[in-house]
């Protein structure tokens, strides 16, 4: 409530509002190699071996080699570049424009836990590298439609959020998958926008969360998940708007009640809870009819369903009555 007073006299902008000019595209390398570079460890490089003495305080180790790729969904589009997917991004919490990447770099990725709790058999506190020794990783190539009509196509890593589920046991009084941000207030200057309802929160069903698209990432191009891309750990369900695609999570919890999501708490009109993706159905403010592809500028129509509706459409069988496509 004290949100809609606000509105009245405060303008939240909106990334879309933003011209693509404001974001800063950068030549940054975030992987291994310029991690040992500034480490001045060049000569590890030469035999591959990183001594865990050498990692950088809150840096994310190196993930397992032999990681290979499931074919089983196919990204159809080019892979975008490293540096177009790391360079340009949307998280509030680090700011509102595009350019975020320089200003994430100060969120520590270790020591980092993720809670798993509510309606489970055992709630866990999992420790992101003994979840990342215990799920089975794999890269999938999927591509992400952000709500404001931009997509892109990344390989990342990461296991399916049901993989996770298993480990804590899904008691059958749960009818939500809750995702909660952190909130680093030392890091994260977007917090100091009180306006905002902080912290992120995103959820689906516990349907939808089975389903195998739903993917836990924890890496992309090879590399440990960067900050802006919110490592160590987010949600991705292709889909769906990337709005759903919750970051840097630090809590999953199993919830009876529909959770009150961040951009629905903002803007109930404009951004409803299941966010599927359909070219058909405009956003208040813009058309969805198609999608400016990040990197090569190529505008291509949208598909229903991020094009994944194969895998998901019979999720949403008996509920046409409900908003389905905002
Ligand atoms: N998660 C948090 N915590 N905060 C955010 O602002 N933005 C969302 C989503 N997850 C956001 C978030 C939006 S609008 C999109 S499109 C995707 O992240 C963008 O993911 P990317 O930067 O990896 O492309």
């Amino acid at each position: 409530m004290a949100l809609k007073r606000f509105r009245m006299h405060i303008r939240i902008p909106r990334g879309w509002e933003i011209s693509d000019r404001e974001a800063t595209p950068e030549h940054l390398v975030f992987g291994r190699r310029a991690a040992l570079k500034a480490l001045g460890a060049g000569s590890i490089l030469a035999t591959g071996a990183l001594p865990a003495a050498a990692q950088q305080a809150g840096a994310a180790p190196p993930l397992r080699d032999g990681i290979a790729r499931n074919e089983a969904y196919p990204g159809v589009r080019a892979i975008t570049a490293e540096r177009e997917a790391t360079t340009y991004n949307n998280f509030y919490e680090f700011g509102t424009d595009k350019g975020i990447f320089r200003a994430a770099q100060r969120m520590p990725l270790r020591p980092w836990t993720v809670k798993v709790d509510g309606l489970v058999d055992t709630p866990k506190e999992f420790g992101i590298d003994d979840l990342l020794a215990r799920m089975p990783l794999e890269e999938r190539v999927y591509r992400l439609r952000c709500v404001e009509a931009w997509g892109m196509t990344v390989p990342w890593i990461g296991f399916p959020l049901s993989a996770l589920l298993k480990e804590v046991g899904v008691r059958s009084d749960a009818k939500f998958v809750r995702f909660e941000t952190a909130a680093l207030r030392d890091v994260m200057p977007g917090l100091r926008q009180s306006w905002y309802p902080w912290p992120y929160i995103e959820a689906c069903t516990v349907a939808e969360a089975g389903n195998d698209l739903s993917f836990m990432v924890v890496g992309a191009y090879g590399k440990p998940l960067p900050q802006q891309n919110g490592g160590p750990l987010r949600i991705h369900q292709p889909w769906k708007y990337g709005f759903k695609a919750g970051k840097s999570l630090v809590r999953i919890s199993l919830v009876a009640e529909r959770p009150k999501t961040f951009w629905e708490a903002i803007q109930p009109s404009e951004y409803g809870f299941w966010a599927n993706v359909n070219p058909e159905v405009s956003h208040p403010r813009w058309s969805q009819a198609s999608e400016r592809l990040i990197g090569s500028g190529e505008r291509v129509p949208t598909q229903i369903f991020n094009g994944y509706g194969e895998w998901v459409a019979p999720l949403y069988m008996g509920l046409q009555r409900e908003r389905l496509w905002a």
